[in-house]
């Protein structure tokens, strides 16, 4: 009897298996919102999607189930694929489908980075009531994020950053220096942060930066107690930081940097409110009013950036009890009075940076306590050094030193030649160094940056400089150097295509070398200035060998002869200006191949006869071409035949 029973159990467990494993299908409100998702994707270079055939959804990639009930709880599709074996960048194009609300027990919805969704957050997106994790990040989504989202009560990490026309904003941007304020708005989340987001007690993660958010952020905001990372950086929020913040007793990294966001800075109002804050962005807002001395509660602050900001008044001294504090950023407000003797406290400090303020001197002795200090940058102060502190050149560890406009006086100091640290990065700029340029500069062989421009400096640029092999950026413009600039042009070639991007040698009185150009291999050279010299000559033909530049100032000079053809060859060129020489003949044809050229000058030269017809000469004012003995054609007046 007993026996049979066992039997029957059997028989019965066999028969629920069989029926769960031909259930397998999909839920029909998840196939369908699957479906809808994938009709509604026309590219997938991912290959992920092409697979999902049949109805049996949890086997689909990136498709995972509740093994209980079968419901669809993860679709997992993120466009950064890594696995042991590659990694890989994928792109999907579409549209977003409102219907992926569908999958009424979805827990992960990760679509981010796929670069090439559009569309919206659907408003019914509230109905995700079981959603944890949010990602829609890297794409190309657009218009509000719906208020229903405070319906979301489980949700523990929402990433919704950098929705914006294609990706990522080109890292270099030429010569246009002024082109920084172009921003792609029109691809972006828009509106406001809905207030219903401090509903959302669970949250963990809230990224959303790189949209263009308006309005202000939610006052209680605080409610949020478990936020342990907020990142609303890059929006245009405006208003005053929530005083609801001290109440975000979990948040580690806190981003608001680059709003408009005014008002003083509200926390901590106590000890031990925010207790882990330890990453705290601020900058490039419209801030007002002191530093919080109050700051020295937030004993976990590793980095702090309140750079660009409109604060006043003094450095708190209390800061220097900040033991954990690597990197401090003030530079770019109205800070006055000393530097407090304190700072020399932070043992840990890596970097220094209260440039472009209203600090006085004397700098305190205290300061060459900071063992670990890489980066120090006072320029643009009311210090008024006259010469650098001798232990500034002691610090063991300093490599980065930026003392513009500090008011130093006399040579450039021999206790540089040999520091603790080899120097990576100097400038000097803007003092009033005189005498000339040491032939020990040749020596600093991690120097990759130095910036001796709007000086007194006086003399020929030594040979030995063509022994920097690491420098990428060399301004000494505005001085009253002289002779010949062929060593200039020879640095760095034993490093393969050189390694100099940048060389501003205007306003000087160099008589010679730039028949030297391209006789070394600044293949990465991007800018050359030599305007406002003394040079003589012709261009050579060698120029054509710069072949990564997007900017080439020759004018003000008594360049001759004829403009050579081979200047087109730099296929990059984006600025070319020869204004103000003694250019003659015609301007070439191949001048037309400059698709990329923006700025054009050749004004003020002995040019004659017809401006080739077409794109782009054509497209630059008259005033580019004026002053030259007889110029004719488009831009200008018809030639006569
Ligand atoms: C079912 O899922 C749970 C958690 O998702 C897991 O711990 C468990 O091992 C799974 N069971 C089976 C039979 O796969
Ligand atoms: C912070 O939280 C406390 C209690 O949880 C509450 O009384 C207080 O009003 C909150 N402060 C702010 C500024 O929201
Ligand atoms: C800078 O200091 C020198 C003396 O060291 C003084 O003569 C000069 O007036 C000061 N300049 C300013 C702007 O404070
Ligand atoms: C060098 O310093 C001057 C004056 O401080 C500044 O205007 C210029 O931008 C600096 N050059 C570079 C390449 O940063
Ligand atoms: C530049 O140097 C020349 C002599 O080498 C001198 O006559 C001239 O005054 C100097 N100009 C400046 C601005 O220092
Ligand atoms: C070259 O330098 C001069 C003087 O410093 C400056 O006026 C000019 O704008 C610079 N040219 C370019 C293209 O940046
Ligand atoms: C510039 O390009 C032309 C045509 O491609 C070529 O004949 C010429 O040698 C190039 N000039 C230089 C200096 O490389």
């Amino acid at each position: 009897m007993g026996c049979q029973m066992l039997w029957l159990w059997l028989l019965l467990a066999l028969t629920i298996m069989a029926t769960t494993s031909i259930v397998q299908g999909c839920d029909p409100g998840d196939l369908k919102g699957l479906a809808s998702f994938r009709g509604g994707i026309h590219m997938d270079t991912s290959g992920r999607l092409v697979k999902w055939a049949g109805r049996s959804c949890c086997r689909w990639q990136g498709v995972a189930c509740n093994n209980r009930t079968g419901r669809v709880t993860e679709v997992h599709l993120p466009g950064f694929i890594a696995t042991t074996d590659f990694v890989f960048q994928s792109q999907m194009e579409g549209w977003l489908s409102p219907s992926i609300t569908l999958l009424a027990s979805l827990e992960v919805l990760d679509l981010g980075g796929l670069v090439g969704l559009s569309g919206r957050i659907p408003t019914s997106i509230g109905r995700l009531k079981n959603l944890k994790r949010l990602y829609l990040y890297g794409n190309k989504l657009r218009g509000p994020v719906p208020d229903s989202i405070g319906k979301l009560l489980k949700l523990e990490e929402l990433h919704l950053h950098e929705n914006r026309l294609s990706g990522y904003l080109p890292t270099s941007i030429g010569c246009l220096k002024n082109l920084n304020a172009l921003l792609l708005h029109s691809n972006r989340f828009t509106g406001s942060i809905p207030g219903s987001f401090s509903k959302l007690t669970n949250l963990m993660h809230l990224d959303l930066h790189s949209n263009s958010l308006i309005g202000n952020i939610p006052e209680d905001i605080g409610e949020l107690s478990v936020l342990e990372e907020f990142d609303l950086s890059e929006n245009f929020l405006t208003g005053k930081i929530p005083v609801s913040v001290n109440n975000l007793t979990s948040i580690s990294v806190m981003y608001l940097d680059s709003n408009h966001l005014e008002g003083e800075i509200p926390f901590p109002s106590n000890y031990g409110q925010m207790p882990m804050l330890g990453f705290l962005r601020l900058q490039n807002n419209q801030l007002r009013g002191k530093i919080p001395p109050n700051f020295v509660y937030l004993v976990s602050l590793q980095r702090v950036s309140l750079e660009n900001n409109k604060l006043e008044g003094a450095i708190p001294s209390s800061l220097g009890n900040l033991q954990a504090l690597t990197e401090l950023y003030l530079g770019g407000n109205k800070l006055s009075g000393v530097i407090p003797k304190s700072i020399g406290q932070l043992s840990r400090l890596i970097l220094l940076s209260i440039s472009r303020n209203s600090i006085q001197g004397p700098l305190p002795y205290e300061m060459s306590a900071l063992q670990n200090l890489q980066t120090l940058d006072l320029s643009f102060n009311s210090l008024n050094l006259s010469s650098i502190p001798r232990w500034v050149a002691e610090l063991p560890s300093l490599s980065r030193i930026l003392l513009a406009g500090c008011g130093i006086e006399g040579r450039i100091p021999d206790s540089l030649r040999s520091t603790p640290s080899p120097i990576q990065e100097l400038d000097l700029s803007a003092n009033y160094l005189t005498g000339g340029i040491p032939a020990w500069i040749g020596g600093l062989n991690q120097l990759y940056s130095l910036n001796l421009s709007r000086n007194h400096l006086s003399s020929s640029i030594p040979a030995s400089v063509s022994d920097l092999e690491v420098l990428g950026v060399f301004d000494l413009h505005s001085n009253n150097l002289t002779g010949s600039l062929e060593h200039v042009f020879n640095i760095g070639t034993s490093f393969p295509g050189g390694s100099l991007t940048y060389i501003d040698l205007s306003y000087n009185s160099f008589t010679s070398g730039v028949e030297q150009i391209g006789a070394g291999t600044l293949e990465r050279l991007e800018y050359l200035n030599l305007s406002h010299n003394l040079q003589e000559g012709q261009l050579p033909t060698s120029v054509a060998k710069l072949k990564a530049l997007k900017c080439l100032d020759l004018s003000h000079n008594k360049l001759g002869f004829g403009l050579v053809g081979d200047l087109a060859n730099l296929s990059h060129l984006e600025t070319l200006k020869l204004q103000r020489n003694r250019f003659t003949g015609k301007i070439p044809v191949e001048f037309l191949n400059l698709k990329n050229l923006k700025d054009l000058d050749l004004s003020d030269n002995l040019l004659v006869g017809e401006i080739p017809a077409g794109k782009p000469l054509s497209d630059f004012p008259q005033s580019c071409f004026t002053g030259n003995r007889g110029l004719c054609g488009k831009p200008l007046s018809p030639c006569k035949s």
